[in-house]
């Protein structure tokens, strides 16, 4: 792909799978890890957001932005937002799409979509150009059981490299909110992306907290 390894820009698709604060959190640490963040949010991504987060953003990419920046204090020259259908966007092309992307939550809607190559929308498009530039791609699902057809989908993935990190947290750290749970998942994703963080005592390792 067009970027080096120093390269500190990612993709970020939230998809309308449960576990939104997964992907709010994700968002801040990469923010705050001063990675420039091109965030892809579908329809159903939204609804989620609001019903699990009580954050209603609004309908165009400026406004969601706007939106997102307010509630997590964060720097705003980092942060694009893309419309769905953004198709000059540089993660719709091998030639500028950052190297890494992370699809967080990721539904079986769009695990299947990804691996038959649909590319009908941006995400996908997205997740497309990460897999033929033989880039990062990393997917977190959340759907319980799985059918035999997520699993199928799942391995045909795997097998082409991509990362599948089913939103599952452990509890043997202990966790005492939803937040350290939240963090546990996060953090294991930003171990992935070779991202340096601090908000899970490694096992073995004393508490860092
Ligand atoms: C509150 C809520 C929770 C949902 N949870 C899941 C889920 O955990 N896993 C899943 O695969 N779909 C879930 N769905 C259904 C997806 O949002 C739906 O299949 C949607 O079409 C996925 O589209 P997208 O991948 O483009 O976001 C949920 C929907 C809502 C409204």
């Amino acid at each position: 792909m067009a970027n080096s390894n120093t390269d500190k820009r990612i993709t970020l698709a939230w998809s309308g799978a449960s576990g939104a604060p997964y992907g709010l959190r994700l968002l801040e640490c990469l923010l705050a890890a001063d990675y420039e963040v091109y965030l892809l949010i579908s329809s159903a991504a939204r609804v989620v957001l609001a019903t699990e987060h009580g954050l209603k953003l609004p309908a165009g990419p400026d406004a969601a932005k706007a939106a997102l920046i307010e509630h997590l204090n964060a720097p705003t020259d980092k942060l694009v937002v893309c419309g769905k259908e953004d198709w000059f966007s540089p993660v719709a092309s091998g030639s500028a799409a950052p190297k890494k992307m992370v699809v967080c939550p990721c539904s079986a809607g769009s695990l299947a979509a990804i691996a038959h190559g649909m590319s009908d929308n941006l995400a996908e498009r997205a997740a497309d150009v990460v897999l033929k530039e033989r880039g990062q791609l990393l997917l977190v699902v959340r759907e319980t059981p799985f059918s035999t057809l997520h699993l199928e989908n799942m391995l045909k993935l795997s097998q082409m490299g991509v990362t599948i990190m089913p939103a599952a947290p452990g509890f043997y750290h202990q966790p005492q909110t939803i937040e350290d749970l939240v963090d546990f998942m996060v953090a294991r994703i930003l171990d992935h992306l070779g991202i340096e963080q601090v908000l899970v005592p490694r096992w073995g390792y004393d508490q860092r907290k």
